[in-house]
């Protein structure tokens, strides 16, 4: 098969630099635009990019030079998708243009994830709510599509609550977060904030990981998405590790299983991604580890080429008939809470023929 064109529209950034290192060896993807903030435009991605993952740009995409981030720039190459990792402050105007233009877009940005219309996708979890893409073209005149990526602790948390909530039934989970520092882009925080601390806040966090899990876990009826009937509590904080978000996880299931069980159905838990077998699905979305001090971010975050997301110190709280119980969930943010879950969701539209 040709390779789809694709963009990338805040390619500089981190999340940015993730995606163009993904999509330069995507058997199915070939990267053909890139743009940064406007004045960056004319530069070549080499000389326009700190770069901050290991190794040097990948050489296919070192001397594209970047485009302006609106329908004019991106126009000339023809793409059928454009990955989006530019800031939400100035995504509603950006992405929007490019959608009403015609374009794919999938994005990274926090604005619009909760309007009922736009798909909020984890590929295991809620692959049909793709569907949205049919009501969003009627009600919004758009000729392309927005399609979503959760933040990216919403989609690490997201994940073993999937199996727990149609296995077991969920109530009510308390999850405290432990962020790293690539969570807030290369600048984000600075060193002397972080280094020897921890900062228990992270602004506008803790709304987006109690809401946006619920639409994701939600059933699509006819045009809506029913939200199951979870309350979810959180606290975000920021810790002094680099990449890998671990969330320590109190939560009251409906039925009273035992650990084992547990363990089994998380670690048997398998999606659309592993059944169409697209290429960077990880072979197991959620790796239990059994080792008394794991998931680490340092040790664990790059499972499944950081596409899976592991679990460990899964226990109960208080006694055998109690329903209460407790687990920490480790996942690295760049890949499987940002970039990696948007190429996941890429691969998924293009083979169940959304794109
Ligand atoms: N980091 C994570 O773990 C993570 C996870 C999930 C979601 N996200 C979301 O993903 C997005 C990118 O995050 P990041 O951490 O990669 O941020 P970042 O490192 O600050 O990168 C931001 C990117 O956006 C570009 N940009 C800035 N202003 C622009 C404008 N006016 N028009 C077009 N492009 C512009 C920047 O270009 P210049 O280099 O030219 O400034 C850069 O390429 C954010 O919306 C963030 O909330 C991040």
């Amino acid at each position: 098969m040709d390779k789809l064109r694709v963009g990338v529209l805040g390619a500089t950034g981190l999340v940015g630099q993730v995606f163009v290192d993904v999509l330069a060896r995507h058997p199915w993807f070939e990267v053909k635009a890139l743009a940064a903030s406007p004045g960056k435009r004319g530069l070549r991605y080499a000389e326009a990019v700190s770069w901050r993952l290991e190794g040097e740009p990948p050489e296919a995409v070192k001397d594209i030079r970047l485009v302006e981030p609106t329908p004019a720039g991106f126009s000339g190459e023809g793409l059928d998708i454009v990955f989006s990792a530019i800031p939400s402050s100035v995504a509603e105007s950006v992405e929007v243009e490019l959608v009403k233009s015609g374009f794919t877009v999938i994005s990274n940005a926090s604005n619009m994830r909760m309007e009922r219309d736009i798909p909020l996708v984890v590929p295991e979890i809620n692959p049909d709510h793709l569907d949205l893409i049919r009501i969003q073209g009627k009600t919004r005149g758009w000729r392309g599509v927005l399609v979503k990526n959760p933040n990216c602790s919403s989609a690490i948390l997201s994940l073993p609550l999937k199996p727990l909530l149609d296995n077991f039934g969920v109530k009510r989970v308390f999850v405290t977060t432990l962020q790293a520092l690539s969570g807030a882009g290369y600048t984000g925080v600075p060193s002397m904030a972080i280094l020897d601390n921890i900062i228990p806040y992270i602004k506008r966090e803790e709304d987006k990981i109690e809401s946006e899990p619920l639409k994701i876990l939600g059933k699509l009826r006819r045009d809506a998405i029913e939200t199951p009937g979870i309350s979810i509590t959180a606290t975000a904080t920021r810790v002094p590790v680099l990449h890998g978000h671990l969330e320590s996880v109190t939560l009251e299931l409906a039925s009273t299983p035992d650990i084992e069980e547990i363990k089994a159905t998380m670690a048997k838990f398998r999606g659309k991604p592993q059944e169409l077998n697209l290429p960077t699905a990880p072979r197991n979305p959620l790796i239990v580890l059994e080792g008394e001090d794991r998931p680490q971010p340092r040790l664990d975050r790059n499972a499944g080429a950081g596409m899976s997301v592991t679990v460990g110190r899964v226990r109960k709280v208080g006694s055998r008939d109690d329903s209460w119980y407790r687990f920490l969930v480790l996942g690295h943010n760049l890949v499987r809470g940002a970039a990696g879950n948007a190429v996941l969701i890429a691969e998924l539209m293009l083979k169940t023929g959304f794109i």
